[in-house]
Formats: structure tokens, C-alpha cells, sequence
């Protein structure tokens, strides 16, 4: 009996370790943050690690594979870089409720090889968290009703309206990515 105890907390302690292990070294390779400002490409990133929520933290985003794989819903096409940094595209691009420009050549990848290109700004330079009054959020109107876009909205809207599209497209995807399902929230979200 104490030798089938002592076998069975051997093998529990290694399959701990495995778990716990790989779990560690996967967020482990997300540990980019980002500057207010610039022209490098991340990689693998960690968003939100500053949450204030009381149940979710940070979001791990793989900026590589969104900016180079075909992660549009038709699973053929690569998503541009305007369709997330809205404000670096010329004005008369943009569609309402998108109005506000800050670049008059479409942002790409080539674009920010030129030393004169400005610097890529980060979405929270402009989206504050919701308290954060330092500065002006961004308004839209949305089904009638005035909505203040802070970081939460601005990235739920972004990362939603896309991850909802593909997994239409491709319903297995549901078992790897969540948008506007309220059940779904651990798919992005570190649980605090
Ligand atoms: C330079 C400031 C600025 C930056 C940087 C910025 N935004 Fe915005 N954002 C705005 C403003 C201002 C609006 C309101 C609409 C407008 O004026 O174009 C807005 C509106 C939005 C909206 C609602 C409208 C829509 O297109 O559905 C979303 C979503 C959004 N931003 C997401 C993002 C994301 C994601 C990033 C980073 C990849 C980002 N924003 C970076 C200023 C900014
Ligand atoms: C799926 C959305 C998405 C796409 C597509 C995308 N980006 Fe980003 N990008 C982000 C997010 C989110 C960040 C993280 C920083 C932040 O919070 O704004 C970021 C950060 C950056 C930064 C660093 C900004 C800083 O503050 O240091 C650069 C540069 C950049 N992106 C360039 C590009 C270029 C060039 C493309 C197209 C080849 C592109 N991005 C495509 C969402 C996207
Ligand atoms: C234009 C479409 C699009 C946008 C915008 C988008 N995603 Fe995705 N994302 C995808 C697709 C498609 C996949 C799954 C690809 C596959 O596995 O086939 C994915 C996969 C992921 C994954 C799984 C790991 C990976 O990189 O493959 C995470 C995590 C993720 N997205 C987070 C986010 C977050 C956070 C945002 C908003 C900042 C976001 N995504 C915005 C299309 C998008
Ligand atoms: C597709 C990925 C994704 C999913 C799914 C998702 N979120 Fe988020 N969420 C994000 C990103 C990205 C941010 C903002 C990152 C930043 O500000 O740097 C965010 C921000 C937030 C914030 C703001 C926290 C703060 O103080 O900065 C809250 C609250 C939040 N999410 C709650 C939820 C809840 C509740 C759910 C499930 C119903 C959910 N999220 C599902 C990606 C996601």
C-alpha cells in the first residue's frame, strides 16, 4: 500500500512537471513590451501585463504571425497593416466611423525601412485604460450611442471583429481563439 503511495506521487509529480513546465516556457517566450513609439516590428508580445481588472490580466500576441500569416477570415490573404494601426493611412482611405489620419502613404513593412518614415504609435499611446483621464479617449458613434474607445474597447473591437469572422469561416478554429463568446475570455486572458 505505502509503495503503490509513494509510485503514484512519483508519477503525479512528473506529470506536474511537464504541465506546469511547458506551460512556463510557452508565456516565457512572450515577454516583449512595447514602447510608447516605434519602428520595429515586435515579435511575440505580452499586452495588458498592467490590467486592472480583478479577474483577467495580460494578453499574449504574436504580432509575427498576424502581420505575416493569412490570418484573414478567407484564410487566403494576409491582413493588412492599416486594418489595426487605423490612424496610418492616408484620410481619404478611411471609412467612417475611422476619421483620424496621421500618414499620408499607407503604413507597410517596406515604408518603415526609410530612416525618414515617423514612428509606428502604439494603440494605447491614443486608447487609455478606463480611469486614465490624462488625456482625451476617442469617440464614436456606434448604433446610435455615443462609445469611448479606451483600451479594452479598442482591442475587443479590433481582436473580436476578426477572430468572429474566421471562426465562421473555419468553426474548428473555435477551439483555439475566442472573439465576442463571453465564455471565452481564457483563450486571450492570463486568469488572475
Ligand atoms: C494616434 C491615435 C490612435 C492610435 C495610435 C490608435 N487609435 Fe484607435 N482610434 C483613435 C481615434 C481618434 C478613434 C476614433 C475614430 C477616428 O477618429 O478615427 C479610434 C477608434 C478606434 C476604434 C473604433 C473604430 C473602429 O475602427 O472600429 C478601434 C476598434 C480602434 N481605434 C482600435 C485601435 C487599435 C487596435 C490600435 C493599435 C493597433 C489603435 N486603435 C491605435 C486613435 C488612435
Ligand atoms: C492584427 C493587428 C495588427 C496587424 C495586422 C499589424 N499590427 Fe503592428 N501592432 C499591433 C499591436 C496590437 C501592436 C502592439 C503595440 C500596441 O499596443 O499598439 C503593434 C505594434 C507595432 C509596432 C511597434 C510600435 C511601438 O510602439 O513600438 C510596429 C512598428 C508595428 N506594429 C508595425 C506593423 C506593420 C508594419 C504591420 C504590417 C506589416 C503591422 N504592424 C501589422 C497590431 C497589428
Ligand atoms: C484580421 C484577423 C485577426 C485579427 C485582427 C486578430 N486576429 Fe488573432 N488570429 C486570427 C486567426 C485567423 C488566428 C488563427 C490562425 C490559425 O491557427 O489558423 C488567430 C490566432 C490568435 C491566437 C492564437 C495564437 C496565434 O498567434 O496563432 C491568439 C492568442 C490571438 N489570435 C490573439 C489576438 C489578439 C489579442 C488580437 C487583437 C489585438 C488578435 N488576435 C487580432 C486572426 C486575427
Ligand atoms: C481576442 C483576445 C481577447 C479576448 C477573447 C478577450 N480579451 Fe479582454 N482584452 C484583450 C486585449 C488585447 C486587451 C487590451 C490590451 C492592452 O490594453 O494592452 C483586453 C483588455 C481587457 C480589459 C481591460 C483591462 C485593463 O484594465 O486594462 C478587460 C476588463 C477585459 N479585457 C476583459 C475581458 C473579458 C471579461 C473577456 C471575456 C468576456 C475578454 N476580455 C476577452 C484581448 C481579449
Amino acid at each position: 500500500m505505502k509503495r503503490l503511495l509513494v509510485g503514484l506521487i512519483i508519477i503525479f509529480s512528473a506529470i506536474a512537471f511537464v504541465v506546469l513546465g511547458s506551460a512556463a516556457r510557452s508565456s516565457a517566450s512572450f515577454t516583449q513590451q512595447i514602447p510608447k513609439e516605434g519602428k520595429e516590428q515586435p515579435k511575440k508580445v505580452k499586452l495588458d501585463t498592467d490590467s486592472l481588472d480583478d479577474k483577467w490580466g495580460e494578453v499574449a500576441f504574436d504580432h509575427e504571425t498576424h502581420s505575416i500569416k493569412s490570418y484573414n477570415p478567407d484564410g487566403k490573404t494576409v491582413t493588412s497593416c492599416v486594418f489595426c494601426h487605423h490612424t496610418d493611412e492616408p484620410k481619404e482611405s478611411l471609412k467612417p466611423p475611422r476619421v483620424t489620419s496621421e500618414r499620408n502613404v499607407a503604413l507597410t513593412a517596406d515604408l518603415l525601412k526609410d530612416a525618414a518614415a515617423a514612428p509606428v504609435k502604439a494603440c494605447r499611446t491614443c486608447h487609455l485604460q478606463a480611469g486614465d483621464d490624462s488625456k482625451q479617449l476617442p469617440v464614436i458613434t456606434k448604433d446610435g450611442k455615443q462609445m469611448k474607445i479606451d483600451n479594452e474597447n479598442a482591442y475587443h473591437i479590433n481582436c473580436f471583429e476578426c477572430h468572429d469572422a474566421a471562426i465562421k469561416a473555419k468553426p474548428d478554429l473555435a477551439a483555439k481563439i475566442s472573439g465576442s463568446d463571453p465564455k471565452g475570455c481564457a483563450k486571450c486572458h492570463v486568469a488572475k
